[in-house]
């Protein structure tokens, strides 16, 4: 089979790859020719953990064009154009747009297959809008992503599950052909369009709502002493929570949470059912960011003109990804403040300019970023920080104090060397073995 993939974004470059690493022949098409231009010189347009050395191994097999025309000689063609948020809902221009283009280039049966993530029932009108307009032969598809930004090559290949949304066995059939070769026979559900849909705003609504969850808790366990990464992993355990998303941070960001459920909440608004307990998240959420900016503010507190250094811009680690980062609200809340502020991240500095709405510094690494400041803050959860020499950064800090919103540092070790650690969700114990609380109304020491 011949495979077309349109719109090489987040999801669309590395579904375009690992197809192609599946033994399949690929052609990568984005109406952003300076994309293609990159792409065709080799060079990926993102980062993504894992997917440089796949495109390396398996460049023969894709082509990249702004044509159109490799969707004449395609069997299944993949929609992944983005779908962002616009006043609260899903913007489909692009898909209505992706759609005019290539209907005109359908030859014979074509499989169409849509990842871009759609408001419920969506799929359904789009379907019978354009066979009624285009007379092509064709079956559309909703095949929904779970892809995890920074992730994504490894989710690739470790579905927990392939949702087929459709009921054409032609198009059913040619899919399961499609993911043949990762063995992946017990992993597909068939269900209808909207299921499909549903299925996908649900679980993204489900894991938001975990992780504010897992943040409240947070609050709780700072608050009154209890220890949060003692408290996930033990309620982790019971199978029936599950272990994966119980990690507190500044709350959850990327173009996908915030959107899709802005989406739900739009959709169920429509056909007037109320979800609280989603309304609640988004809104818990949205606030997150003012809480740790205000406690962020009260520990600095004790300095008269704090120099403080920021790791991490993107909205998660591994990714150089910077939409609806909640580190990059925290900053501007913070420059709000006038405070003069450093930043460093090791893929998301170019992206973040766009979203910073204020002066700060850029540094050129982990180390040159804590050279005489006041105040270390850690907000993106990369792999790297928790490989930082703290013996190197307790000498190069002009102070001592470490806020870690994502509790990557190893506690015991830095508050050894004299750190005066704040960690999220956890009694802060100093290197005077003093217990610290950092709370929204003040910094208490014990
Ligand atoms: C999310 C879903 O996890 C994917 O399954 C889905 O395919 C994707 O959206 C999508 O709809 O396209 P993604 O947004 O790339 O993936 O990244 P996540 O790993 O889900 O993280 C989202 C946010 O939650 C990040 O800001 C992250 O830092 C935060 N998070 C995640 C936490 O604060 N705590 C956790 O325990 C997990």
């Amino acid at each position: 089979m011949k495979i077309s993939v349109v719109g090489l974004g987040y999801v669309g470059l590395p579904v375009t790859i690992c197809l192609a690493e599946l033994g399949w022949t690929m052609h990568g098409i984005d109406i952003n020719s300076n994309k293609i231009n990159m792409l065709n010189k080799g060079k990926l347009t993102q980062y993504e953990l894992e997917l440089q050395e796949l495109f390396v191994k398996n460049r023969d097999k894709i082509t990249f064009t702004s044509s159109m025309d490799p969707i004449s000689v395609s069997d299944i063609v993949i929609i992944t154009v983005g779908t962002p948020s616009k006043k609260n809902k899903a913007d489909l221009s692009y898909l209505y747009s992706a759609f005019k283009e290539i209907t005109g280039y359908l030859r014979g049966y074509t499989c169409i297959i849509i990842k871009s993530t759609v408001p419920p029932g969506t799929n359904e009108k789009f379907e019978s809008l354009i066979k009624e307009k285009s007379g092509a032969d064709f079956d559309l598809v909703f095949l929904p992503e779970f892809l995890r930004e920074g992730s994504a090559v490894y989710d690739f290949f470790n579905p927990d599950r392939i949702i087929i949304g459709s009921d054409s066995k032609k198009a059913i059939d040619m899919i399961k052909e499609l993911y043949k070769p990762m063995g992946n026979d017990k992993k597909f559900m068939v269900t209808s369009k909207l299921s499909a849909e549903i299925i996908k705003h649900a679980s993204n609504a489900f894991l938001a709502m975990k992780i504010e969850f897992i943040n409240e808790i947070s609050d709780l366990c700072g608050e009154i002493g209890g220890d949060i990464s003692e408290v996930s992993h033990g309620i982790g355990l019971d199978k029936r929570i599950g272990d994966k998303f119980l990690n507190p941070g500044p709350g959850f960001g990327g173009s996908c949470f915030p959107k899709d459920i802005e989406a739900i909440i739009n959709v169920a608004r429509d056909y007037n059912v109320k979800l609280p307990l989603i309304e609640n998240t988004i809104q818990m959420n949205n606030n997150r960011q003012n809480i740790i900016s205000e406690r962020i503010l009260n520990t600095l507190k004790q300095f008269k003109d704090p120099k403080i250094a920021i790791f991490g811009l993107t909205f998660k680690g591994e990714t150089d990804d910077c939409r609806n980062s909640p580190s990059i609200k925290i900053i501007n809340n913070l420059l709000k403040n006038d405070l003069n502020i450093i930043v460093y991240d090791p893929k998301g500095m170019d992206n973040s300019k766009q979203f910073i709405q204020g002066n700060i510094k850029y540094a050129n690494d982990e180390y040159d970023l804590v050279k005489d400041v006041d105040c270390l803050v850690i907000l993106t959860d990369w792999n790297q920080i928790k490989k930082i020499d703290l013996v190197k950064v307790k000498i190069l800090m002009k102070n001592n104090i470490i806020i870690d919103l994502r509790n990557m540092i190893n506690s015991k070790e830095a508050v050894n060397l004299g750190f005066k650690l704040v960690q999220i969700g956890k009694k802060q114990i100093s290197s005077d073995n003093r217990l610290y609380i950092v709370n929204e109304k003040e910094d208490v020491q014990l």
